[in-house]
């Protein structure tokens, strides 16, 4: 099988490559990634040679339609990915978020492809912390940022685009994920990299805004589960039961260091901060048998920061440029 993917060299993309080659010794992969900030060639180095990286645009309608035409599937993970980034400059989110995922689609369109897309939960807006509701296959869309709102966009276009023109296209939502390879200007990162440096995590307002956090490894399993077993045209949620407050996941990653657990700064709140989110799986987990690997969330975090301590050569070099731009903002 020929799978294309995209954002293939990005936090879940690379590990998604990096799982499929391990495991599935029969698929030919190929990524297409654009290598922005937050794409890094080698997030891929350990299958380097096992995989073609081109490095453009999804955008690109020549490339994508040169790319789709060579493969069975594509997998598109490419996005701009920050909800930060997209306050301080929304247009590379409508570029690459909405034109690019209609490249994309109509290159599957012309070319019969399989496609799945991969999508966030951040499409519904946000729930009270009181509310004992989660997000459904058929909560209504609220986005809340230019990044969700982007991401919103994409989905509705897949959904015309099946139902329009019949492409064979599926979708998934996800909660926030964690584990390896992720870009330090994201929440558990970012904190991880902090604590390494000897600098007091940061908390955005309160700290009381709950994630529903899933280790990046159970999430990719669940799109290979959709991509086998999905039906066509269906959304699937892929959540783990792992909501925590960001004040819970400092006091957490406190522990680990041996710090003690009010070592921690509370700085500026992100404008239109959503307050919670959290993801009924129950469709993919009855349809389709999917179970997640990562149930003790102290110990995938455990894991993580081994991780990051183990590979500073990879997060260093991004780590006081990030840091610079949160002091603008004074985050
Ligand atoms: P990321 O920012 O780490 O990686 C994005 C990748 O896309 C990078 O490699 C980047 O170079 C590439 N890219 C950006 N613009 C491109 C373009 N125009 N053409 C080709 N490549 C381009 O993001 P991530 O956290 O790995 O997220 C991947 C996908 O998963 C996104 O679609 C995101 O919306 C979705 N998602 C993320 C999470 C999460 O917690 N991180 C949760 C749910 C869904
Ligand atoms: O829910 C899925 C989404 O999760 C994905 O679609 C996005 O691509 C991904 O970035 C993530 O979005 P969030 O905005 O939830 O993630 P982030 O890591 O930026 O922040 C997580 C929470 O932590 C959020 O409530 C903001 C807060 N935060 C973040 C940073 C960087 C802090 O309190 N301090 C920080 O330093």
């Amino acid at each position: 099988m020929r799978l294309l993917v995209t954002g293939g060299a990005g936090f879940i993309g690379s590990n998604f490559v990096q799982q499929t080659v391990r495991e599935r010794p029969d698929v030919r992969v190929t990524v297409l990634d654009a290598l922005t900030y937050a794409g890094d060639r080698s997030s891929l180095a350990p299958v380097a040679d096992k995989v073609e990286l081109v490095e453009g645009s999804i955008t690109d309608a020549e490339l994508v339609d040169r790319l789709v035409g060579d493969s069975d599937l594509v997998v598109h993970f490419a996005a701009e990915s920050h909800n930060d980034n997209s306050l301080d400059d929304p247009s590379p989110f409508v570029q690459t978020n909405l034109v690019g995922t209609y490249t994309l689609l109509e290159a599957v369109r012309k070319h019969q492809v399989r496609f799945h897309h991969i999508s966030t939960d951040e499409v519904y807006g946000d729930l009270e912390l009181d509310d004992p509701a989660k997000f459904t296959p058929t909560t209504p869309y609220n986005p809340s940022s230019p990044y969700s709102s982007t991401k919103a966009g994409s989905d509705l276009l897949v959904r015309a685009w099946v139902r329009s023109f019949g492409v064979q296209a599926t979708i998934s939502n996800c909660s926030n994920n964690y584990g390896p390879y992720q870009h330090v200007e994201k929440f558990i990162p970012r904190q991880i990299t902090n604590l390494i440096d000897g600098i007091r995590p940061r908390l955005y307002g309160a700290g009381l805004n709950v994630r529903d956090w899933i280790h990046v490894e159970d999430h990719n399993t669940a799109v290979w589960a959709i991509v086998e077993r999905g039906r066509i045209g269906e959304t699937y949620l892929i959540g783990a039961d792992g909501e925590k407050s960001n004040l819970e996941v400092v006091q957490t990653l406190l522990e680990i260091f041996g710090r003690p657990a009010d070592d921690f700064d509370h700085v500026n709140d992100r404008p239109g901060h959503d307050m919670r989110y959290a993801i009924d799986a129950s469709k993919l987990r009855e349809e389709l048998g999917w179970t997640p690997r990562y149930t003790d969330f102290r110990e995938g975090l455990q894991a993580t920061v081994d991780w990051y301590r183990a590979n500073e050569d990879w997060w260093r070099p991004h780590k006081a440029a990030v840091e610079a731009k949160y002091a603008l903002s004074g985050q």
